[in-house]
């Protein structure tokens, strides 16, 4: 069965438990998952239910689909994603993308939870992601190119949406919360970084580093989706102050940080 059979199945199955109205589409990172308790009138999916989802395998991404309204608007969001660290093909990270392209997704929200290199970031800290480098050592889109999910070489010079930046920022002002911009570096894991690479990654242009969101950036802006992405730094990799960190850590650091990105999240979704 062809990639664009599996996703048009996928999509048959979820369209025969819920209505999508033009979605737009979340993906819930680490420790974001309260979040989901805020979207309205929801029904929510188990992915073991979802035939030719991929299953989420770390703690703290137990994985759903959840259909419903969050600021007025229609959304649908992911709870639990996929890894490539986890075994996962590129392939199959930003497959729920390409089953929200097929359900009518045209602006998706990315969040994860990311290691500050920028110096002058705290933990907590929110970091509107403006553009990313690619470390991974894959991208979705090598292997033959369907030209009815995307283009064979497509755009990158606005990977993140100009004017979903600036609402983001608008959104977090409104709010009184005060946000980071800066560029996320994608990189496999699952190790976090060493010393020297956090240096590097520094040294190369970036404020953060993360394991997630460029593969599902990538395979969005493929389909011609608009995509914001924000990132909590959840610990830091500055040189001089490079601390031990653990998932745990991590997770606790994002948990702490959540309700300001729930704030901004739901002030930006109201005024797209
Ligand atoms: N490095 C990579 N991924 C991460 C980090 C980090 O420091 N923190 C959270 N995710």
């Amino acid at each position: 069965m062809t990639l664009l059979d599996r996703i048009q199945q996928t999509t048959e199955f979820i369209l025969s438990r819920v209505s999508c109205d033009h979605p737009i589409g979340i993906i819930l990172g680490t420790g974001l998952g309260g979040f989901v308790n805020e979207i309205e009138d929801e029904v929510q999916i188990p992915y073991s239910d979802i035939p030719h989802f991929p299953q989420s395998t770390v703690e703290g991404h137990d994985g759903k689909l959840i259909i419903g309204k969050l600021s007025g608007k229609s959304v649908i969001a992911l709870k639990g994603r996929f890894h490539f660290y986890e075994g996962y093909s590129m392939e199959d990270v930003v497959y729920p993308i390409r089953v929200m392209a097929k359900l009518g997704v045209k602006q998706v929200v990315l969040s994860n939870a990311s290691g500050g290199v920028n110096p002058s970031f705290k933990v907590g800290d929110i970091m509107i992601i403006k553009d990313h480098i690619n470390l991974f050592p894959s991208n979705p889109l090598i292997g033959p190119n369907d030209e009815r999910l995307g283009p064979r070489f497509p755009d990158m010079s606005e990977p993140y949406n100009r004017s979903f930046i600036e609402k983001l920022k608008l959104a977090a002002k409104s709010q009184s919360i005060d946000v980071q911009e800066g560029v996320y570096a994608g990189v496999s894991g699952p190790c976090f970084e060493t010393p020297a690479e956090y240096k590097y990654l520094r040294i190369i242009g970036a404020d953060a580093v993360g394991m997630s969101t460029v593969p599902e950036a990538i395979a969005a802006k493929h389909l011609g989706m608009d995509v914001a992405a924000l990132s909590i730094i959840t610990d830091l990799g500055i040189e001089g102050i490079v601390e031990e960190v653990s998932h745990e850590e991590v997770q606790k650091a994002a948990k702490e940080a959540e309700p300001k990105m729930s704030s901004i999240v739901k002030t930006f979704l109201a005024s797209i």
